[in-house]
């Protein structure tokens, strides 16, 4: 019973004035509270007692209102004075392990798992907890007995037994070999019996829960034990039986000892081959072998010597009957008849048939045999051996044809016909034999006639001789002066009745060289000698020198190949040098010479930078190359003082004698200076009065106008080359020069002076 105390307090002063102590009052089994309004004391019963507090408080049974509501599921309860307490009912535990609770601090009953003890239920037993219980039923493999299931061990005599299978049921052709025992579970084992072998299925049993052997499911079958060759021994025959097999005799064999069917190991009943014994003889015949004369030999007859099989077979077996059949042949003896006649031969025959009897033939007179073989024998199998024999005439066929021949034949090929062979016109008889006979071996007597062809003159061949001839071959060779080249000598007479002449050429010797020549200074040109299509190979050396420049040599070698006839080779000559040439065609070792010499030139023009002056004495510069003249070129100052219309020739004044007329009034030679001594540069004073190459150099006249011309010139021997450049003005005067298409580098062969109204013109003619 739960039971709530309100407890108040309530702030204030008591009453006063009351003077009745009501806790005094109280009932032994209540006490003395505070009223909830603070009113005053009250007497209350004590918990588990129920009244007015004073005067009566009892004892409250708890229980009453249930021992389910009080004290929860599964519990008892007991009252007890002033209070009560709670108990599980049997097969409940209470949560907390004590046996009496009060269920206000959560204990409560619990039902209690009995199948946690093993065995509960017995052997073979199974337990199933229950709600404050449990029950028992069998295990599979077992069965209740004393009872129905489910069953309580405690009440009633049901209990558990194993299922027991009885002994194991015989199965077909086995033997049970072990069993476990008889009981649920066990295993049977079964093995096949004797003459017996494993076909399929398992060879064990089971006791089931049904209280029956499953299986086995296993199927033996029977052993054939014919199987095994030779168990009823040569000649026996084996019959498998139902576990066992009995033997019996094949065809051709008969049981001994015993009779059919027989057991090989039982008893002494064998097989045994049939014999026919020794084949009987058959007439007109040989037995020419036998296999044997057991059953299924066979023997084999030939017919006699001079008989020939006629109808049936040779042969005999021996047969399971022991006798022998056949043979079925008949022989007939050999018989040829009368021998074939052959064409064109006479028969020589003694008119008999038989076997080894001779016929021969003889060919009829003009004919002869064509076979090796002339004469026949009756033969085994009753034929005339064949023979190809026949009679051919005699002939020597057609006549052979003889080159250049013509023939007289009466045209019949017998033996002695007559073949005459004659030569044909243009040919004569040179040897051999021409009358042919047809011999009786049916051929012509051997002929060897040789016509030969008659060609006339013999072929004439230009420039050639005759060595020797006869009638059919010429031999040709060159005369004097000239040579063969290629060719055959011989001219040869043909088959034809032509010459087929010989293809030698004769040709001039010549040499291999000629008619060399120089073209222009530069080219050389020669002829060459030499057959058609050949190629000859050329050296061509030349050598220059020089009378003047004993240093100067220009050697030089240069080769060519060439098919041509006309041969042209230019070269790089240097000028003023006498040059030899010498070609040599290398195959045909040939050299030709040939001398040359190349002319002067005109010598470069100085390269100089026209300049004018006024001063008396101007020094001049030019710039100038070497060249290989050098040795024979000089320089040459000329000084034209200013005069009208001044014209000068650059070729004209040879190498001056330094003094004739220097009366420097009209033009002179102011200075001659050898070109070889020139550096690459020059620089020339005009007027410093010294001597140049015997030339006195002169100062010029003060307020005069000169012009320098520069010369250079080349000379060797008669031969004069010069070339002149105006080089400069030196001027007195207050004249201006006007240049005109003056180049200072200009080759100038003639200056000519003009001054007009103040200017100074020149004009400058080239030289052509
Ligand atoms: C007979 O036997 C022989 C020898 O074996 C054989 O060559 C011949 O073909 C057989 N037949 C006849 C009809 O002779
Ligand atoms: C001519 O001479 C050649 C070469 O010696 C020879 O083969 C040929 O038989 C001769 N001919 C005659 C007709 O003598
Ligand atoms: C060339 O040869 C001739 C003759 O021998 C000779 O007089 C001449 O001076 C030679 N010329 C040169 C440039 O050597
Ligand atoms: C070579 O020079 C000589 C004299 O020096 C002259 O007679 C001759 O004609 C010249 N020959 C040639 C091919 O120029």
């Amino acid at each position: 019973m739960i039971v709530v105390f309100l407890l108040c307090v309530v702030a204030g002063t008591p009453t006063s004035g009351q003077v009745l102590d009501v806790c005094a009052t109280c009932h032994p089994e209540a006490k003395c509270d505070n009223k909830p309004d603070g009113s005053g004391k009250v007497c209350n019963c004590k918990y588990g007692f129920v009244g007015n507090g004073i005067t009566f408080c009892q004892d409250k049974d708890e229980c009453q209102i249930g021992a389910m509501k009080i004290c929860g599921p599964h519990t008892k309860c007991h009252n007890t004075y002033g209070s009560y307490d709670c108990t599980c009912l049997s097969g409940y535990n209470p949560s907390n392990n004590m046996t009496i609770f009060i269920p206000n601090d959560g204990t409560n009953c619990q039902d209690i798992d009995e199948c946690r003890i093993t065995g509960l239920c017995g052997d073979g037993g199974w337990c199933r907890n229950l709600e404050g219980s449990f029950e028992c039923s069998c295990q599979v493999g077992y069965q209740v007995q004393d009872g129905t299931e489910p069953f309580h061990p405690y009440t009633g005599k049901a209990s558990c037994k194993v299922v027991d299978c009885g002994q194991p049921a015989s199965v077909e052709d086995t033997v049970l070999l072990s069993a476990t025992g008889t009981t649920y579970g066990s295993v049977a084992t079964w093995v096949c019996d004797e003459g017996f072998i494993w076909g399929s299925g398992h060879n064990t049993s089971v006791c089931g829960a049904d209280g029956l052997w499953s299986g086995p499911t296993m199927v033996c079958e029977d052993i054939d034990e014919c199987r095994i060759t030779g168990l009823c021994g040569d000649g026996g025959w084996c019959r498998n039986l139902e576990g066992s097999f009995e033997c019996s005799c094949q065809v051709g064999y008969q049981v001994q000892d015993g009779t059919e069917p027989f057991h090989p190991y039982r008893g002494k009943a064998s097989c045994k081959v049939v014999d026919c014994g020794q084949p009987a003889s058959v007439e007109d015949t040989v037995l020419l072998s036998a296999t044997g004369t057991t059953y299924g030999s066979i023997a084999t007859w030939v017919c006699d010597e001079g008989f020939i099989w006629g109808s049936g077979h040779n042969t005999s077996v021996c047969g399971a009957d022991g006798l022998w059949s056949g043979p079925t042949m008949v022989c007939e003896e050999i018989d040829c008849q009368e021998p074939v006649h052959k064409p064109h031969s006479k028969t020589l025959w003694d008119g008999k048939t038989h076997i080894g009897s001779v016929v021969s033939y003889q060919c009829d007179e003009g004919y002869h045999s064509k076979s090796l073989n002339n004469h026949s024998v009756c033969g085994e199998s009753g034929l005339w051996e064949d023979i190809d024999l026949w009679c051919e005439e005699i002939s020597c066929g057609p006549p052979l044809i003889h080159p250049h021949t013509n023939l007289l034949w009466d045209h019949t090929s017998r033996p002695g016909s007559v073949l005459l062979y004659e030569c044909m016109d243009g040919f004569y008889l040179e040897s051999g034999t021409n009358i042919s006979v047809c011999s009786l071996s049916g051929e012509w007597g051997e002929i060897s006639i040789n016509c030969q062809a008659k060609c006339g003159p013999v072929p004439f061949l230009a420039n050639s001789e005759v060595v020797w001839h006869n009638r059919s071959v010429v031999m040709h060779r060159c005369v004097d002066g000239y040579h063969s080249w290629r060719g055959s000598s011989s001219s040869v007479c043909g088959s034809s009745g032509t010459w087929q002449p010989a293809t030698l050429r004769c040709i001039e010797i010549k040499p291999a060289i000629s008619h060399v020549h120089f073209l222009n200074e530069k080219c050389v040109q020669w002829k060459a000698e030499k057959y058609e299509e050949d190629s000859e190979d050329y050296r061509v050396t030349y050598t220059g020198t020089r009378d003047y420049q004993r240093s100067f040599r220009d050697e030089i070698k240069q080769y060519l190949s060439s098919k041509a006839e006309q041969l042209k080779l230019c070269l790089h000559l240097l000028p003023a040098t006498n040059y030899s040439i010498s070609i040599t065609a290398l195959s045909a070792r040939f050299t030709a010479s040939i001398t040359t010499n190349t002319s002067l030139p005109e010598p470069p023009v100085p390269v100089v930078y026209y300049r004018e002056f006024d001063t008396p004495v101007p020094t001049l510069r030019l710039n100038r190359s070497a060249n290989t003249l050098d040795p024979i070129s000089l320089y040459q100052v000329f000084v034209l003082p200013e005069e009208g219309i001044m014209v000068f020739d650059c070729s004209s004044p040879g190498s001056a004698d330094p003094l004739s007329k220097n009366n420097f009034s009209s033009e002179y030679i102011t200075a001659q200076i050898l070109i070889g001594q020139v550096g690459t540069q020059m620089d020339f004073t005009v007027g410093d009065g010294l001597y140049y190459g015997g030339f006195y150099n002169a100062p010029l006249k003060k307020g005069r106008t000169y012009y320098i011309i520069l010369r250079a010139v080349s000379q060797w021997k008669t031969t004069l080359k010069s070339s002149c450049v105006l080089w400069a003005k030196v001027t007195g005067t207050s004249y201006v020069l006007m240049v005109s298409s003056l180049s200072a580098a200009a080759a100038v062969g003639l200056v000519a002076f003009v001054i007009l109204g103040g200017y100074s013109c020149i004009w400058l003619f080239k030289k052509k």
